[in-house]
């Protein structure tokens, strides 16, 4: 019998058009990136993990392929698995069939995704009992009595580039406190390389990761009654090099303006909205961050093209 519970944590007030309205009143305007991956906009992110240009997700993956017996040793059989973001699973599957967990406890803000994921996890690798956490994991929550210590974080997926580095730190802070006494962290980031490459990742070919920037409009259009016109923004990605990431904007193509929910919002000819960032880590200076919020770097792992880095940090 496959052993699954779900614990709902999630915020009763959906704050979507708040977080909207005040990101589009904003200089610079700005929105959230967490936005981005409603159904259609998940659909997409999953075409961009297959995309020639797009290297982090196929690097990662064979990372695990390679290394995840090596990493389990080092961390140590029996204990609870927390992973924060649900993603496909495939990597989450490979490091719980090499590391033998006594629980899994994925933490997710987007409960149908999480609980699909889980599910699945549960029935294929029962008797292993499975707490799914549906939560928003870049603020604080609380752990449930299941989490039993010792504890391993899983978060892949570079997920932790959305992040400025002075938030990366605060957050890396709580994943400390998390991961408890004799607890560790296996943390996947992308790592710094020759802008080319990072350019053309976020540039495809095809048009994928623009569909994707665009479907955040979209979506605003179909959740909250907006009238954004999709042919007369575009998308812009570049790699900034004194900050070591990549930005991604939606650009206005002429004057225009806006309504959503009833306001106004006028937008000059080239004018943008900051969609996300996807900072980059060179191996030092990640283990350094690390090291600020309380970690003891003690392994990492990288790919032969050292496109990529998972690291473990001892808490
Ligand atoms: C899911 C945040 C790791 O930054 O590369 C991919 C999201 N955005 N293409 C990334 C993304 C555009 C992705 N992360």
């Amino acid at each position: 019998m496959a052993a699954f519970e779900l614990i709902d944590l999630a915020p009763a007030r959906d704050t979507f058009l708040e977080d909207v309205l005040s990101g589009l009143a904003a200089t610079p305007k700005a929105l959230p990136p967490k936005y981005f991956y409603d159904a259609r906009g998940s659909a997409l992110f999953e075409r961009i993990c297959g995309l020639p240009e797009y290297y982090p997700t196929r690097t990662e993956l064979a990372m695990m392929r390679c290394h995840a017996v090596e990493m389990a040793a080092a961390l140590g059989a029996g204990r609870t698995l927390i992973e924060f973001g649900s993603g496909d699973g495939v990597k989450t599957e490979i490091l719980i069939g090499a590391l033998r967990p006594a629980r899994y406890l994925p933490v997710d803000i987007s409960r149908e995704a999480l609980t699909a994921s889980a599910r699945r996890i549960a029935a294929r690798h029962a008797p292993l009992p499975v707490t799914a956490i549906c939560a928003d994991y870049m603020s604080p929550f609380e752990l449930p009595p299941a989490a039993t210590l010792p504890r391993v974080v899983y978060f892949p997926g570079s997920t932790i580039g959305n992040l400025t580095p002075e938030d990366a730190l605060l957050f890396l802070g709580r994943s400390r406190e998390i991961a408890g006494n004799g607890g560790a962290m296996l943390v996947g980031v992308d790592l710094k390389k020759d802008p080319a490459r990072l350019h053309a990742a976020y540039n495809d070919a095809q048009g994928v990761t623009a569909e994707f920037n665009l479907n955040l409009l979209a979506r605003i259009n179909r959740e909250l009654g907006a009238d954004f016109n999709l042919s007369a923004f575009r998308h812009v990605a570049f790699y900034d090099l004194l900050r070591g990431r990549i930005e991604m904007h939606l650009e206005s193509c002429c004057t225009q303006t806006v309504t959503v929910a009833g306001r106004r919002f006028g937008f000059a000819a080239g004018e943008r909205i900051h969609t996300e960032n996807s900072c980059k880590y060179g191996l030092e200076e990640f283990a350094a961050l690390a090291s600020a919020a309380g970690f003891r770097p003690q392994a990492v792992w990288t790919d032969p093209e050292q496109l990529f880095a998972v690291h473990l940090l001892r808490a």
